[in-house]
């Protein structure tokens, strides 16, 4: 089968309900806290993507039995200390970096050495943000260049507390070290700059030794050793990043309207709800509920009439990290110059997504001005490519998000689109297109 997908249509006018799968962030974590759990935790709505699969896969090399069944996996824990650590063990996180580094926190006690891994993508990613605080609870590490996978980690059982600021505002670095103080005789104490707390609620939601005080810039976080964790059954609710292509297609279409069911949206998360809204997107949230601990709702977007520019406050950035390069597809139709800042994080992503969009926004013949971590749009309200205008994106490093964004600028912009590298959406959401198709043959749905 082919391997690339071309694009030679703008989408037409739509109204539809739709659903996205499962939060990926939520989906890796379930998998990580249900193996450590004594018990059998089950879990619906599991995003049964390629970076969940690694983690899946993983805990099974650890000894821990993995059952999936249609829509439902049973994970069967056998209690905190309950991986098996055989000689020689090798790791393969493939493209995730959110399970390559939260696992490294869990090894921090492993008596056996592991290898860790990755794709090419991976291969390229910072993981001294993680190997740097676990090293200070006493684990050791050796990365390749001081810096990269593959890398070798040995725990130990005598872990030390530490006390870390963590500066990034790295969700990844902050539960990897709240996992290894998990493991921790004593209190580990992280400051850490905002980011998204799916870990915290987690730990909250099962009593864990977990105390979170939150403050303007950051939160501080204690933890101490977990004797027990309890099982976990969660229907996880869809995931904010995955519906984000579809808020931006709705926004930038023409009358069209689409309700995106049972979403999560965390706070920490919906930084693209705010940032679009502020540049005039009419966006709702319908249905709102609370659950264990995090909030979802359905998510009604209608097309956009007039998108104003933005001056993007940088404490908006670790709520829509990954949801930059669709958002900038909005600012390109937006009536003046949008500027995002302090963004650099974007360019340690599965690839340099600064530059992408850079290449992206260029072919769409929108004026940029980038640099390491910022990057000014000069919008285009009338934003709109010949039928004959050729445009190929390749060599991404298979990065879904690019991908998934050129795709949404061919449906919006027109052009004649050629995007490589199709099977990279399996990474985080294999029925993306099957969704486009479906909205393709659009109906009209009575909503709300
Ligand atoms: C994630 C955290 C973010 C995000 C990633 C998922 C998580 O990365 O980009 O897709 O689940 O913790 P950083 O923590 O490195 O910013």
């Amino acid at each position: 089968m082919s391997n690339i997908v071309k694009i030679n249509k703008k989408i037409e006018n739509f109204i539809k309900i739709i659903e996205v799968p499962g939060d990926k962030s939520l989906s890796i974590r379930w998998v990580l806290f249900s193996s450590l759990a004594s018990g059998t935790s089950t879990a619906r709505n599991l995003l049964m993507s390629e970076d969940v699969l690694a983690a899946i896969k993983a805990v099974k090399k650890l000894g821990i039995k993995v059952i999936i069944n249609k829509n439902e996996c049973k994970i069967f824990g056998k209690g905190i200390d309950g991986y098996k650590y055989k000689k020689n063990l090798k790791i393969n996180a493939q493209n995730s970096g959110t399970f390559g580094r939260l696992i490294l926190g869990l090894l921090v006690n492993s008596p056996e050495v592991i290898h860790l891994i990755g794709d090419k993508s991976l291969s390229q990613r910072d993981f001294r943000r993680v190997s740097e605080p676990l090293s200070k609870f006493g684990a050791k590490f050796k990365l390749k260049n001081n810096n990269f996978l593959p890398l070798k980690i040995l725990g130990t059982s005598n872990l030390k507390p530490i006390k870390y600021i963590e500066s990034r505002g790295s969700a990844q670095c902050k539960s990897s070290i709240i996992f290894a103080s998990m493991r921790t005789e004593g209190t580990t104490t992280i400051k850490a700059k905002k980011s998204r707390n799916h870990t915290e609620l987690l730990c909250k939601y099962l009593k864990l030794p977990i105390h979170v005080k939150n403050y303007k810039n950051f939160d501080e976080i204690k933890i101490k050793k977990v004797k027990k964790i309890n099982t976990l059954n969660y229907n996880i609710p869809s995931d904010i990043s995955s519906s984000a292509f579809f808020i931006v297609l709705t926004a930038l279409s023409e009358k069209s309207e689409l309700i995106i069911k049972n979403v999560n949206i965390n706070p920490s998360r919906i930084g693209i709800i705010t940032i679009l809204k502020k540049m005039g997107v009419k966006i709702t949230f319908k249905n709102k509920k609370t659950y264990k601990g995090e909030r979802k709702a359905d998510i009604k977007v209608i097309s956009a009439k007039n998108i104003k520019a933005i001056n993007c406050p940088p404490k908006l950035n670790s709520g829509a990290i990954d949801e930059f390069l669709v958002i900038f597809l909005v600012a390109a139709k937006a009536k003046g110059v949008s500027y995002f800042r302090n963004l650099g994080e974007l360019n340690q992503k599965e690839s340099p997504r600064l530059k992408w969009a850079e290449t992206i926004l260029r072919n769409l013949g929108v004026r940029t001005i980038t640099t390491s971590d910022s990057i000014k749009i000069f919008g285009n309200p009338n934003l709109n490519l010949d039928f004959d205008k050729k445009i190929i994106i390749k060599n991404f490093l298979k990065d879904h998000r690019v991908f998934m964004t050129s795709l949404i600028a061919a449906l919006s912009f027109g052009g004649k689109w050629v995007i490589h590298d199709k099977e990279s959406i399996n990474t985080s959401f294999p029925n993306f297109l099957k969704i486009i198709e479906n909205l393709k043959k659009w109906q009209k749905e009575k909503i709300y």
